[in-house]
């Protein structure tokens, strides 16, 4: 007869500390110990020790640099492969058991066609490295609405990132106990090193990457790659692709989004949450100052990237930020644009991929003005302001704790979440959608995020600057078929006695010359006071084809010279423009197939009747 094996034998075999009871996963990460054969398993504790440890060894080892600790006390500077510096979009698979469960925009493959590809490339994959035991919560840990997960990683740039991103360490094994749920995560960089073999501060996999999810067995794995969403797993892979099927299962919904609160002068306080594709605006957006003319008005943030979002018991959507930390968008981030973001950069923060200054401090384009004389490039190179590269990449990204945001909210950690009066959809569009429309109902307002269109930006691999659909700014994140992912919103309209109202906005419009039609950034407050109003009921809007708009003298212009010659240019819906936005939207219902809802059908024809198309 088999004993089963002791709790204690299993935590040997894999070195788990006392305070780790759970046998399901100390098996599991035997079995992966067994099959990716690392050099030592560490399990991560989230302790200030650990960290200056996993630090002090990536700095030896050449993978971070200590910045001046009279510039930037606590940050490291870490530069990554030119071959690994974003998402990858055509490498990431949903292996749900049916092709039409994964839908027509994400990659599909059979489950165990893929669970061989992975049992091949992860065979041996952590040779000569530590395998991490990354134990992490998805929202305030013990929350009812936060989830755990496990990461294995052979990447302690990975750990040290996950410490800022999650709340992570010690604390999620009591929540755990001896059986409780976790997602497990697997991540490998794919590159095993050989005996005696040098390694190189970024190992990546430069021929291989595969960011793999199981929706059925809530299984991620992600080979390859050390960067962002491809390798901090709790972010894109957990709390956005894996969650958003849990929420379709259960009844919530995991979005996109940023969540903010705002205050009026009379102390109101009202929460919104917007949804932007990527490097679209959310971080510089959740945490906006407001400009002159708006004394009294205040904006705090709860999150910049991702919300939870579950009907809640007095009639309103419950908002929860899974994250602890951002992954910030660092180029264009200066004073002007968000100078809260700055201010929460000044210490423990670790950059990726920004320039180096000569005394030990980072730079990036947008930062200031006048750039300095002489930079040392994200690439290593020297650098000068005429040397025609650009200094940091496009997609350069900061880490750091939420706790150091000033204008972080209250409740930002309020494990009851917060009630949401608006969702928001935004793209980047030079020109057809106008700045602000409003839906005259939960099905337009669906109607319009599903179709919202954006232009590609730096934050994934491939072609910038094309305008793609990017339903609710979820393309690349909606962990299931898409015309499920509608029909889903359109019944969790129904889930609250008071929905939210939905908005459309566009911060990117551009002039003849194709500059930025509106000044944005902290100007959006004015946008943004015109939402919170309606939602209060005491603001005015007047019909038009595409929704519900403010005239110009709905909007406070208090502090900013922006006539209403340029308000009607940014307001404007061309017919010609948006004819072939029709025939745009057509595309994308056209993949939906059978999964197409009908309410969405008939919010199109009735878009066409009102603009005659
Ligand atoms: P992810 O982290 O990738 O999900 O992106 P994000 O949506 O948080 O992007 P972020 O706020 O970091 O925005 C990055 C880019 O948007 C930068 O290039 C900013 O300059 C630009 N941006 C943000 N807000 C505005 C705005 O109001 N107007 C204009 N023109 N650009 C903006
Ligand atoms: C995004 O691309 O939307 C991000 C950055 O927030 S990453 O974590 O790399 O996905
Ligand atoms: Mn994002």
């Amino acid at each position: 007869m088999n004993q089963p094996e002791s709790l204690a034998t299993l935590a040997a075999s894999v070195g788990a500390p006392a305070y780790v009871r759970h046998a399901r996963l100390m098996g599991w990460v035997r079995e992966i110990a067994a099959l990716t054969q690392p050099e030592r398993i560490v399990w991560c504790d989230g302790s200030d020790a650990e960290h200056e440890r996993l630090a002090a060894e990536m700095v030896a080892a050449g993978t971070l640099t200590k910045l001046s600790h009279e510039k930037r006390p606590g940050s490291y500077l870490a530069l990554s492969d030119p071959s690994d510096v974003a998402r990858v979009e055509d490498r990431t698979f949903i292996c749900s058991a049916s092709p039409d469960d994964a839908g027509p925009t994400n990659n599909w493959v059979a489950p165990d066609e893929m669970r061989r590809t992975l049992n091949g490339l992860f065979s041996h994959c952590m040779r000569g490295r530590t395998m991490y035991v990354v134990p992490f919560s998805m929202g305030p840990i013990g929350s009812p609405i936060a989830h755990v997960g496990i990461e294995i990683s052979d990447s302690p740039y990975v750990v040290v990132n996950m410490r800022i991103m999650t709340r992570m360490g010690r604390a999620v094994f009591d929540v755990l106990g001896t059986d409780g749920h976790f997602v497990p995560c697997v991540h490998s960089v794919g590159a095993p090193l050989a005996v005696g073999a040098q390694d190189v501060p970024w190992p990546c996999n430069k021929d291989q990457k595969y960011i793999v999810h199981f929706p059925e067995t809530r299984e991620i794995w992600s080979y390859g790659s050390g960067y962002g969403g491809n390798a901090l797993l709790g972010k894109k892979c957990f709390a956005l692709r894996i969650a958003s099927v849990m929420g379709r299962d259960q009844g919530w919904l995991a979005e996109h989004m940023l969540i903010l609160g705002v205050t009026s002068p009379q102390g109101e306080k009202t929460y919104v949450a917007a949804a932007f594709p990527s490097a679209c605006g959310k971080t510089n957006f959740s945490m906006m100052i407001p400009p002159a003319g708006f004394d009294g008005w205040k904006v705090t943030t709860i999150g910049d990237d991702i919300a939870w979002i579950k009907p809640g018991l007095e009639g309103y959507f419950h908002a929860i930020n899974p994250e602890a930390g951002y992954f910030g968008v660092a180029p264009g981030t200066s004073y002007e644009s968000n100078p809260n973001a700055m201010e929460m950069l000044k210490k423990n923060v670790i950059f990726t991929n920004v320039a180096l200054t000569d005394d030990g401090d980072v730079w990036w384009e947008g930062m200031t003005k006048e750039p300095p004389a002489h930079l040392t490039d994200w690439q290593g190179k020297d650098w000068t302001p005429d040397c025609g590269r650009k200094a940091a990449h496009p997609n350069a990204r900061f880490t750091v704790s939420s706790t150091q945001c000033p204008s972080l909210d209250p409740h930002w950690d309020d494990p009851a979440g917060v009630p949401i009066s608006a969702f928001v959809f935004g793209a980047r569009r030079s020109d057809t959608v106008p700045l602000v429309s409003e839906a005259r109902s939960w099905e337009e307002g669906v109607y319009k995020a599903a179709t919202m269109g954006s232009e590609t930006t730096a934050a994934a691999t491939g072609a910038v600057g094309e305008v793609r659909r990017d339903p609710f700014a979820m393309l690349p994140f909606c962990g299931y078929h898409v015309g499920d992912y509608f029909r889903h919103w359109l019944n969790m309209g129904d889930a609250v006695a008071h929905p939210p109202r939905i908005f459309s906005v566009n911060w990117f419009r551009k002039d003849a010359d194709g500059k930025f039609a509106w000044p944005g950034f902290g100007q959006n407050m004015r946008v943004l006071q015109w939402i919170v109003d309606r939602c209060r009921g005491r603001a005015r809007a007047v019909e038009s084809p595409v929704g519900l708009v403010p005239d110009y003298t709905d909007l406070n212009w208090t502090g900013l010279a922006f006539g209403a010659d340029k308000f009607a240019a940014v307001m404007q819906a061309r017919r010609d423009e948006w004819s072939r936005e029709l025939a745009s939207h057509d595309e994308l219902f056209g993949k939906l197939g059978s999964k197409q809802p009908p309410a969405l059908e008939a919010e199109r024809a009735q878009l066409a009747q009102r603009l005659g198309a």
